[in-house]
Parts: structure tokens; C-alpha cells; sequence
């Protein structure tokens, strides 16, 4: 099978530093994967995410199915789903939750464009997906670190992406909340979508992934299948 994404000998290094913060890395994610990536603090999780959404200037080579992410930058990022680790929401910023959501259909619609009833429709499917819909008119500004993940991911999916990058997705979330996620999580990637997910906490990794990823220094050190969960 042709793989969706493939990184041939990756590097990256941030403006002014030493060293590379990651190294060499090759990897293959075939369509359907549900990946997740572990590793301590330092160990490139973010960067290796953020070098594949193009968001990073990077060696080596990095292609999402025929695409080069040198060259097709924009048309790649448009393929993904993006769910940073932190996000800089200014209390007082005006956007209510739906106007967020609405964000991620951007790309679809075009400059200049309104949202379309399909539009709405996705948006509020995704709301209702995340359970965040009960919030659609609070302001971002206002809402907690946990609601704002939820709000984040649901923008993600408004997008209709062809795979999800969530950076570290349970972080902010109760324990109920954390499994509400991975059950969803594990829905999507029934239905086909392709999930690439950073944690910190093993014991969060759903039993639909079914390859772990550990990373240090930079490098991965190890990249095991199960054909179920151990
Ligand atoms: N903006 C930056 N500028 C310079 N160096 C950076 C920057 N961001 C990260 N680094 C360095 O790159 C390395 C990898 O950082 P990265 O954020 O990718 O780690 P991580 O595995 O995501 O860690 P964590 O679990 O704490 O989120 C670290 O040594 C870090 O200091
Ligand atoms: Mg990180």
C-alpha cells in the first residue's frame, strides 16, 4: 500500500540552536493508521509533528501521498488536521466557540466566501461530536483549558481532514472526559480517518492503536505494531 505520509531522513533545527531537535528521522504512516508517539519532555514529539504539518523548516524529504511539503505546502496542511499542545487564547479575544469551529472549514470555503448550510451542518456535527455544542455562543476567552481542547479538536475535524495530528489531546481533560475522547478518537479512525497522536501517559493510549511510537534525543528508538493492544 502506498503510504499517506513518509519522511525520509528528517531533521530539523530550530533557528539558533546546535543541534538538530530532530534527527534523521524515516517513517512511514499508512492510510487508517492510528499511531501513537511517546517519548519524556525534550524528546522532539512536538517538533516532529509541527515539521510535518510544514510548519517548521526541515532536511530531508517529507511527502503526503504524491505531494512534496516542500513544494505543496498548502494543499498538504489543507489534509490535515493540526491540534497543537498549547494554544495563546487571549481572555478578552471576541470569537464565540461556533465562530472557532467555523475556522477550520476556512480552507474549504475560500477568501471571500460565506459558509454554505453544508458548511453549518459540518460545523455543528462537529460541535455535537465533541460535546462542546452547549458552548457554541461562550466566547474561547472564557472557556477552561480542558473545553478549550475540545473546542480545538472539533475545529480539527470541521475541516474534514484525511488524518488528525493531536498534540498531547488528554492533557487538559478529567478522566471521563479522557475516555470520552479516546472512544471518539477510536470512532473516527474506524470510519477511516488517520490519527497520529502525541501523550505523555501510556496508560491514555486507546486500545484501536495499534502502533507506539517511542522517541528520545530526537530519534525514534522504537516503532512497534501489535496486531491487539498488549
Ligand atoms: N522554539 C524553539 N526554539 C528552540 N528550541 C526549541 C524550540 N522548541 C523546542 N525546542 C527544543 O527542541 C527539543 C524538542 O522539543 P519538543 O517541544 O519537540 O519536545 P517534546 O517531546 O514535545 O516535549 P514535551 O513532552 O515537553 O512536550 C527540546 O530540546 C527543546 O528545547
Ligand atoms: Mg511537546
Amino acid at each position: 500500500m502506498c503510504p499517506l505520509i513518509e519522511l525520509k531522513t528528517v531533521s530539523t533545527v530550530y533557528e539558533g540552536a546546535k543541534v538538530p531537535s530532530i534527527k534523521n528521522i524515516t517513517l512511514r504512516i499508512q492510510p487508517g493508521e492510528f499511531i501513537t508517539i511517546v517519548g519524556p519532555n525534550g524528546a522532539g514529539k512536538t517538533t516532529l509533528l509541527e515539521t510535518i504539518n510544514g510548519l517548521l523548516p526541515s532536511e530531508g524529504v517529507i511527502t503526503v501521498g504524491d505531494m512534496n511539503l516542500k513544494t505543496d505546502g498548502t494543499r498538504i496542511r489543507k489534509r490535515i488536521g493540526y491540534v497543537p499542545q498549547e494554544f495563546i487564547c487571549d481572555s478578552l479575544t471576541p470569537f464565540i466557540v461556533e465562530d472557532v469551529v467555523m475556522m477550520g472549514r476556512y480552507g474549504k470555503i475560500g477568501l471571500f466566501k460565506s459558509p454554505t448550510r453544508k458548511d453549518r451542518y459540518i460545523v455543528q456535527e462537529a460541535m455535537l461530536f465533541l460535546s462542546v455544542d452547549v458552548l457554541r455562543r461562550t466566547p474561547v476567552g472564557k472557556l477552561s483549558g480542558g473545553q478549550l481542547q475540545k473546542v480545538m479538536i472539533a475545529r480539527a475535524l470541521a475541516s474534514e481532514p484525511e488524518m488528525l495530528l493531536l498534540d498531547e489531546p488528554f492533557s487538559n481533560l478529567d478522566m471521563k472526559s479522557r475516555s470520552e475522547l479516546a472512544e471518539k478518537l477510536t470512532t473516527l479512525n474506524e470510519n477511516g480517518l488517520t490519527i497520529l497522536m502525541v501523550i505523555h501517559d501510556r496508560s491514555s493510549i486507546p486500545p484501536a492503536c495499534r502502533r507506539i511510537i517511542t522517541m528520545e534525543q530526537g530519534k525514534i528508538v522504537s516503532d512497534k505494531h501489535f496486531k491487539v493492544m498488549p
